[in-house]
Parts: C-alpha cells; sequence; structure tokens
C-alpha cells in the first residue's frame, strides 16, 4: 500500500511537471505576428522532429515560378540531423526570388543548408535580403569542417515600410545554389536594436559610442547558455532562437565553476520575459576558488574586417550575494576592458533579476585577406572597490555581425590555412563527456581548490584528444603550469 501510494505521488508529480512544461511550451512569452517556415525542394507539407509544420515550397505563393529550378532528396550522413527541411533541397541554375509577405519590422531570417549531399560540394552561390547580400560564392560545403548536415545561417533584418522581403538566390559562374528550408520570424520591436533610429551602443578600446542604424543587418555568429545546456528551438521564447552550450568556447584550462539554482526570476521592462529563456537566467558560469590568479576567458572565431555587436545575459542567482558592490569585475573584450566596475546587482536591482548589456567591437583586417581572428571575451575580479567576492559571473551571450558600410554581411570562404569556425551547428547532442564535465565542476565547487585541479587534469585530456588546433593546446600546457 504504502509504495502505491509512492508510485501514485511520484507519477502524479511527473503528470504536474509534464503539464507545467507543457502549458509553458504552448505558451511562449512572445508570439511573432508573420512566421514562415518552407520546405525547399517538398511539394507537400511536412512536420520536423521538434513538432514544426513546414511548408513545401513547391506551387508555394512565396515562389511564384520554380521553373527554371529542379528538386532533389538528399541522402544525409548524418542520421541526428537528417530531419526536415534538410532532406529534400531545391537547385537553382539561375537567379531566383523568393517573396515573403511581411509586416514591417525586425525579422530573422534563417537559411537552412545540407551541403552533405552528393555533388553539392561543387555549388558557389550568392544570397541577397532586401538591400543586404548576405552570402557572396558561399560553399555550404567549404563553411565547416566536416561538412555539416545541417548548417543553419540565421541573420536580423529591419524590415522597413516595404510589405515584403525579397530573398533573392544566385549561383556562381559555371555553378548551382541549393537551399533545403527558409525560415522567418518577427522579433519584438526595439529588442535587439533599441532605439528605431540609430542606437548607440559602447565601441570597446575607443571610448566612444557606435552608431547602428535603422538600416544594419546582423549575421547571428553565437548564441550561448553559459554554463547551462543546449535550448532548441522550440525551448526559446517565441523567436525560436537556439542556445549552445559554452564549453567548447572556453580556453585553456580554467573552466571556472557551473552554478544551477532555481531562483523564480523577476523581468523588468528593460529585461523582458522573452529576453532568454529562463534557463538562461538560472543557469552560470562563475570563476571559482582560484579566480585571482586566471582570467575567465571565451574564444569565438569570427571574420576580420567587421564590426561585432557583443550581448551579454547576467543575472545574479547565488544566495550570498544579494548586495551591490559584493561581486565586482572586469570585462574585457579583445584585450580591451569593456567594463571597469561590471556589478550584476547594482545594474539589475537584486537577486533573480535579469540584466544584458550590449558592446560593439571593431575587428580590424590588418592584412586584407578578410581571414578568420579570435573575438576575446575575458572576466577578471575588480577588488580594487573593497568587493567582498573576488569572482566574477555569465549567464548568456549573443555575437552578431554586422553588415559593413556596403551593406554586405559575407565572408570569404576558410582555406586550410585559416584558423577552424566552431560551427553555429543544428545538431546539439554530443553526449557523456558534456554531463561528466558538468558533474565534476559541481562536485569541484563544493570541495575546493584541489578538485578544480582534478578539472584541469580532465580537460587538459579532452582538449588533447580533440586535438582542436595548437593554439588551444599551447594555452592548456601554459595555464597548468600556471596553478601548479
Ligand atoms: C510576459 O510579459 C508580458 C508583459 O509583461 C505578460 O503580459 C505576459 O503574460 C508574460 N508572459 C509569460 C509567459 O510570462
Ligand atoms: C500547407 O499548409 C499551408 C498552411 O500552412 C496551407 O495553406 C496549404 O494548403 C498546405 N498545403 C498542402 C499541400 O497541404
Ligand atoms: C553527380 O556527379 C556525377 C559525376 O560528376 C554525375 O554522374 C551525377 O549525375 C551527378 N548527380 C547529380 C544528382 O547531379
Ligand atoms: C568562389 O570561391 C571559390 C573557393 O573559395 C574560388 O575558387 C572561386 O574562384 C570563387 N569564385 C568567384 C566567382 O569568386
Ligand atoms: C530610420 O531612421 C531614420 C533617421 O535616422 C528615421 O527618419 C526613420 O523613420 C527610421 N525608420 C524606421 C522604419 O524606423
Ligand atoms: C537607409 O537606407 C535608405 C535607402 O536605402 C536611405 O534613404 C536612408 O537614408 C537610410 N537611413 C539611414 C538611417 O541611414
Ligand atoms: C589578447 O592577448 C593575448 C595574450 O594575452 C594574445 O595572445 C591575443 O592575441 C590577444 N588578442 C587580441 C584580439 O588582441
Ligand atoms: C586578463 O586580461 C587582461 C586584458 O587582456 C590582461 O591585461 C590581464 O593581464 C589578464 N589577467 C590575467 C590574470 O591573465
Ligand atoms: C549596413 O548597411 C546599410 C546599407 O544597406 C547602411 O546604411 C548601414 O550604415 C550599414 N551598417 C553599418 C554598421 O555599417
Ligand atoms: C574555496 O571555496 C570553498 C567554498 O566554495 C571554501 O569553503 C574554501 O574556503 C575556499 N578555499 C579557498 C582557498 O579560498
Amino acid at each position: 500500500m504504502f509504495t502505491l501510494n509512492l508510485h501514485l505521488y511520484t507519477f502524479l508529480l511527473l503528470l504536474l511537471l509534464l503539464s507545467s512544461t507543457a502549458t509553458a511550451a504552448t505558451q511562449p512569452p512572445y508570439t511573432p505576428t508573420d512566421h514562415f517556415l518552407l520546405n525547399c525542394g517538398s511539394t507537400t507539407n511536412s512536420t520536423s522532429s521538434d513538432g514544426r509544420n513546414w511548408d513545401g515550397d513547391t506551387h508555394s505563393k512565396f515562389s511564384p515560378s520554380t521553373t527554371t529550378t529542379t528538386t532533389t532528396t538528399t541522402t544525409s550522413t548524418n542520421p541526428s540531423g537528417a530531419g526536415v527541411p534538410f532532406t529534400t533541397a531545391r537547385i537553382f541554375h539561375s537567379p531566383f526570388t523568393y517573396t515573403f509577405p511581411v509586416s514591417p519590422g525586425p525579422k530573422f531570417l534563417r537559411l537552412y543548408f545540407n551541403p552533405a549531399t552528393p555533388n553539392f560540394s561543387t555549388s558557389f552561390f550568392s544570397v541577397t535580403a532586401g538591400q543586404h547580400s548576405l552570402l557572396t560564392n558561399f560553399s555550404a560545403f567549404l563553411a565547416e569542417s566536416p561538412p555539416l548536415s545541417n548548417l543553419v545561417k540565421e541573420y536580423f533584418l529591419n524590415v522597413k515600410n516595404t510589405p515584403k522581403l525579397d530573398v533573392t538566390i544566385c549561383p556562381s559562374p559555371n555553378s548551382f545554389a541549393f537551399l533545403n528550408g527558409i525560415e522567418i520570424v518577427s522579433i519584438p520591436e526595439g529588442f535587439y536594436v533599441r532605439n528605431e533610429n540609430v542606437d548607440h551602443i559602447p565601441l570597446v578600446g575607443q571610448n566612444t559610442f557606435f552608431e547602428i542604424d535603422n538600416n544594419t543587418s546582423f549575421e547571428t555568429l553565437y548564441r550561448l547558455n553559459v554554463g547551462g545546456n543546449y535550448v532548441p528551438a522550440t525551448g526559446d521564447t517565441g523567436m525560436f532562437r537556439e542556445w549552445y552550450q559554452d564549453d567548447d568556447y572556453i580556453y585553456g584550462a580554467a573552466l571556472g565553476l557551473l552554478v544551477h539554482r532555481n531562483v523564480p526570476i523577476e523581468y523588468t521592462s528593460e529585461t523582458p520575459n522573452y529576453s532568454a529563456p529562463e534557463t538562461v537566467y538560472t543557469t552560470t558560469r562563475t570563476m571559482g576558488n582560484l579566480s585571482l590568479f586566471y582570467n575567465l576567458t571565451w574564444l569565438f572565431p569570427v571574420d576580420a574586417g567587421f564590426y561585432y555587436l557583443v550581448r551579454l545575459y547576467f543575472c545574479e542567482i547565488q544566495l550570498e550575494v544579494t548586495k551591490e558592490n559584493q561581486r565586482m569585475f572586469r570585462i574585457f573584450i579583445n584585450n580591451q576592458t569593456a567594463e571597469e566596475e561590471a556589478d550584476v546587482i547594482a545594474w539589475s536591482g537584486g537577486t533573480g533579476i535579469p540584466v544584458f548589456k550590449d558592446y560593439v567591437v571593431q575587428v580590424v583586417d590588418t592584412d586584407g585577406r578578410r581571414s578568420k581572428r579570435y573575438l576575446w571575451l575575458a572576466m577578471h575580479p575588480n577588488l580594487e572597490t573593497g568587493s567582498q567576492y573576488g569572482n566574477a559571473i555569465l549567464n548568456g551571450l549573443e555575437i552578431f555581425k554586422l553588415n559593413n558600410s556596403d551593406g554586405s554581411l559575407a565572408g570569404r570562404n576558410p582555406d586550410s590555412q585559416s584558423i577552424k569556425p566552431p560551427p553555429y551547428r543544428a545538431s546539439p547532442e554530443k553526449g557523456k563527456s558534456k554531463a561528466f564535465l558538468v558533474i565534476v565542476a559541481v562536485t569541484g565547487g563544493v570541495i575546493g581548490g584541489i578538485a578544480l585541479l582534478s578539472i584541469l587534469g580532465i580537460l587538459v585530456l579532452r582538449r588533447r584528444r580533440r586535438g582542436k588546433n595548437s593554439k588551444v593546446k599551447q594555452a592548456v600546457q601554459l595555464d597548468l603550469q600556471v596553478f601548479r
């Protein structure tokens, strides 16, 4: 009888949990005014594995005539990423325009590619949207190495007075173009660009502000749930953004400490409930005991020759930090001070109140080759104000490339010498090793410095086995010497 009751109780609890997540899923904080999901090369409507409905683009009202194109069913080499819309593609032998009827305002445009299809390695093409050149002589096959079967490129566009958005795809000479899917979803006004005319964002290292006017488009390069787990498009607040784990971007061995606490999140008018999923705010990475001896650092490969918008999300969730000047830290972007006295409680007003901060940084193309560079983000405690805890935190981040003065966002195809870009990819499943690291990191927090050292050891092994690139490996060895 007792066990039966217990089971019943567990069952009810599960039911409660399920129903609460179910209502959360059906009632996201933001409902987009426009949302189009187009499955290119498909004649029928279909549902992707996350339950979203995609319209086939054959005879679609958005693609007036598909007579100059052909379609193909792709065979994917990666079973985890092989679902809709990656299983069918439309192939273009001449320029082609999709026209979407949209309301004015900011939108995300997402382009879906599966270049891991026989013969697609020879495809080079350009894509424009409105007045912006998004991709020029682009190879989806070369974009990642090895090629992804589920490559997603995301753009922020501001649709002005016209009630439509044209997306034109144009093959390079003697080549062809292909597309697997297109998504357009509206974004709340005033969220990514806060002023409808010109937004003034601190320009890091130059003691001035950068003007983002309402003609500027972005490309999303990174969107991370720092210290937390992958969040799928359907787990977002209604904009269908994907949030990735941050540990692949941590520089060196100093991983810091992961903290997760389910405090109720109190949204504000500056940081509304659609800004980020709750889990972004309830998980964080801090520096741990050895904070004074290192910088908590992330590295992000970016194209030289562009400005970048860096948005950092913060929320104090730890019990011990409730007052101003308890946790004060410095934020460096590309080794320049972006923030001398970062104090999340002072910014937000209290525990569980989220806040985000924007910075623009210029990545100069010093050799004129438009090659990849690392964008550095680093944090270090600032004890000069008498701050109680020598520590720093970060909950989430986004990095966007801003179009250049020609209106273009296009980079170069990576060559073999350039550094490897960590992908903005659609398949998050990395499995056990991550979970293991999380557990170790949390244990490290409980038993202190010695455990942290063993985390360093584990990380060194992990990095070496992956052999990502020599720069990171050298850094790992260096850091270890410092800690010993
Ligand atoms: C989000 O905030 C808005 C405005 O404060 C409110 O009307 C809405 O109910 C909230 N949605 C959720 C899911 O919390
Ligand atoms: C596909 O769905 C759209 C609405 O999303 C509908 O207008 C269209 O008729 C459907 N097409 C087919 C072939 O079922
Ligand atoms: C792929 O390329 C091979 C040889 O270049 C050709 O025989 C074949 O028809 C091509 N397949 C498709 C689907 O274009
Ligand atoms: C397109 O890129 C490829 C590889 O980067 C290059 O070989 C080719 O010359 C480029 N074509 C044009 C038209 O720029
Ligand atoms: C864009 O900004 C200009 C001035 O910088 C302003 O006149 C115009 O109304 C703005 N357009 C929109 C659609 O907000
Ligand atoms: C935006 O672009 C349009 C034409 O493309 C131009 O007339 C307008 O002045 C631009 N607005 C700003 C704020 O640069
Ligand atoms: C930042 O400093 C490190 C050395 O501390 C250096 O290796 C790196 O190239 C610098 N990064 C930038 C973007 O200047
Ligand atoms: C942290 O980064 C800043 C800016 O690059 C640098 O000046 C400082 O020496 C670094 N501190 C440590 C402990 O590495
Ligand atoms: C982006 O391109 C538009 C023209 O399409 C231009 O008005 C705007 O100033 C550019 N933005 C930046 C940051 O250069
Ligand atoms: C390390 O942190 C733990 C709690 O997280 C604390 O009990 C311990 O005293 C700290 N050790 C040092 C050397 O600061």
